[in-house]
């Protein structure tokens, strides 16, 4: 990070994601420099000039929009832009047409910027992340996606509610693809470092595992069936990243990133695992102990990206 200016962060697309995004990372006092870029520029100066406005009740933080120039010194780039999903359309049925505007984009970042840290939030993640780092040419640790950040929020959320427990004290990772493969991990579940089983019995309660592992991976689709589109927990996602890099909290995030030789089967696949994230991006991927069947589902999910890959033209 550039100590003279603070960090500067540059967000690709002010439609109702980046604009969220801008705006959690000024009221969190994220950045010193916001820079909005998109093919609509009025709609990026609206959004840059609607978040600026808030500033002196927060932190004087510049918000801006800019050009693609304005990556030359971002110190993260993250990519919001593409077409949104419609209801009842899948993150993968999206891809094709988001596959070639998000090449198009990172040709536009990488002809400014110097080793950047991409954030890929653009949907389908994975199939974008993936695309994102081999245009790109970055090592896959400064690639990251969003990935099942915000599934593995909206698990915790659903198991805090039914245990009528602080969310913060719910542990559970929700992994592989930011979509219908995805996988929630119950196996390594906890509360306050309470197996999660033990928990359940403590409190003569039991958890209706397949009610909350289909309410969280629909929870996306449920809200664009209700307001059209999702933006604030998504943007809240995008925040706890930024966090970890611009303090080099070395926090453990489930992200997603191009995956190197040692995974086996899953190895060039981008999918979400544990990531301690810093300063320079991804510093170490985790694999926690899974059960048979978790196992079992997460090679599917690789599985399915592959077929994905050899589907998306090169
Ligand atoms: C969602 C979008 C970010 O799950 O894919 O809300």
């Amino acid at each position: 990070m550039k100590k003279d200016h603070g960090e500067k962060i540059v967000v690709i697309g002010a439609g109702n994601v980046g604009e969220a995004i801008a705006y959690t990372l000024m009221v969190r006092k994220q950045a010193n420099e916001i820079v909005l870029v998109d093919v609509n520029e009025d709609r990026a100066k609206g959004a840059a000039i609607d978040v600026l406005q808030g500033t002196s009740f927060h932190k004087q933080t510049g918000v801006r929009q800019g050009g693609y120039e304005e990556c030359a010194d971002a110190d993260i780039v993250i990519i919001t832009a593409g077409i949104a999903r419609k209801p009842g359309q899948t993150r993968l049925e999206l891809a094709r047409t988001n596959v070639s505007i998000i090449r198009s984009i990172t040709e536009s970042i990488m002809k400014h910027a110097v080793n950047p840290l991409l954030l890929v939030v653009s949907n389908p993640a994975d199939i974008l992340t993936r695309e994102v780092q081999k245009v790109s040419g970055l090592p896959s640790e400064r690639v990251i996606g969003s990935g099942t950040s915000l599934d593995t929020a909206r698990f915790r959320a659903n198991i805090s509610a039914c245990l009528n427990v602080n969310v913060t004290d719910v542990q559970a990772y929700v992994l592989g693809e930011h979509g219908d493969s995805q996988v929630a991990v119950w196996s390594s579940a906890s509360v306050s470092g309470i197996p999660l089983t033990d928990y359940e019995n403590i409190q003569k309660v039991e958890l209706d595992r397949r009610e909350i592992t289909e309410h969280t991976r629909d929870g996306g689709a449920e809200i664009i069936g209700l307001k059209g589109a999702t933006f604030y927990g998504v943007s809240m996602a995008v925040s706890t990243i930024v966090e970890a890099i611009v303090k080099d909290e070395h926090a453990i995030l489930p992200v997603s990133h191009v995956l190197g030789d040692t995974y086996g089967s899953w190895s060039g696949i981008a999918f979400s695992l544990p990531c301690r994230v810093g300063r320079e991006g991804i510093e170490q991927t985790f694999l926690v102990p899974l059960s048979e069947e978790e196992q079992k589902a997460l090679d599917q999910s690789a599985e399915l990206l592959k077929e994905f890959y050899s589907q998306v033209k090169e």
